[in-house]
């Protein structure tokens, strides 16, 4: 499997815990501790409310934990400085939601240079940025609709360019809040052959939330969350993962 970076273990959760509210204080997750290593495609599953999206957020460098840490290759997001911690996430995390939130006005293709514009690429560049969405587009099986707009693509189609979009930066981990949840189990299924063919081909950590746990057994790692603790955390073996056909 290619890897993408050099480091061990590409993230590392350490006494995670948070609290929403100021008045009222409810302690939504526990203390956690994990570490993700480089290439594992790992899901984390429970029942709503048991504290994944906060977790995935936090995970994110989107949401900031009350107590506790997150290390990125030893790095520690909280020591990173506002504009430094966008210039990371920008460059090193991609992430895809329940809700593909395209623009529907813009074609398929500019979707997915968005983040490009965001980070203000120019010339040269710009013209390799064109390429890598085209070949983005390939690789998620949308080389025929390029050009669409996206309010003429189906739920899936959607998805799939959200996912594109997701990996124009080339990040080292990509994040997933119920990426499947809206679609049906086809089209889910397919989705997961898309995120294995991602894991492989680029060496993209990926750490997709779920609650559909048919599907979690496709990754290579299962953290299953049960009121904001981690109940079960299983691997599987090496050899038992799922290949790319
Ligand atoms: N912004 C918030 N303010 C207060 N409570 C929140 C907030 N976000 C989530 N919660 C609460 O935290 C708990 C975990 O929520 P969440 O992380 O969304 O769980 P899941 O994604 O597993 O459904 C729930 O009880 C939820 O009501
Ligand atoms: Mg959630």
């Amino acid at each position: 499997m290619a890897e993408k970076t050099n480091c061990k273990y590409v993230l590392k959760a350490e006494g995670l815990v948070k609290v929403y509210g100021t008045t009222v204080k409810t302690e939504v997750l526990h203390g956690l501790n994990f570490s993700v290593k480089s290439g594992e495609f790992t899901s984390i599953i429970g029942y709503s409310g048991s504290g994944k999206s906060t977790l995935l957020n936090i995970l994110g460098a989107l949401d900031v934990p009350t107590e506790g840490r997150i290390l990125f290759c030893g790095e520690d997001y909280g020591k990173m400085k506002p504009d430094e911690l966008a210039d990371f996430r920008n460059k090193n995390l991609g992430f895809i939601f329940q809700f593909h939130h395209l623009l529907p006005e813009f074609t398929a293709i500019e979707n997915v240079l968005i983040p490009t514009w965001i980070s203000g690429v120019s010339g040269h560049q710009r013209e390799k940025m064109n390429r890598r969405a085209e070949e983005l587009l390939e690789m998620v099986g949308l080389k025929a609709f390029i050009h669409n707009k996206s309010t003429d693509l189906s739920g899936g189609q959607q998805q799939r360019v959200a996912i594109a979009r997701a990996l124009i930066n080339d990040p080292t981990i990509l994040l997933g809040d119920e990426p499947t949840g809206n679609l049906d189990t086809e089209t889910t299924d397919q989705i997961y052959d898309l995120f294995r063919k991602i894991n492989q081909t680029y060496g993209t950590t990926l750490i997709m939330v779920t609650h559909n746990d048919q599907i979690a057994k496709r990754s290579d790692r299962i953290i299953e969350l049960i009121d904001g603790r981690i109940h079960s955390d299983r691997e599987k073996a090496e050899e038992t993962r799922a290949d790319v056909g």
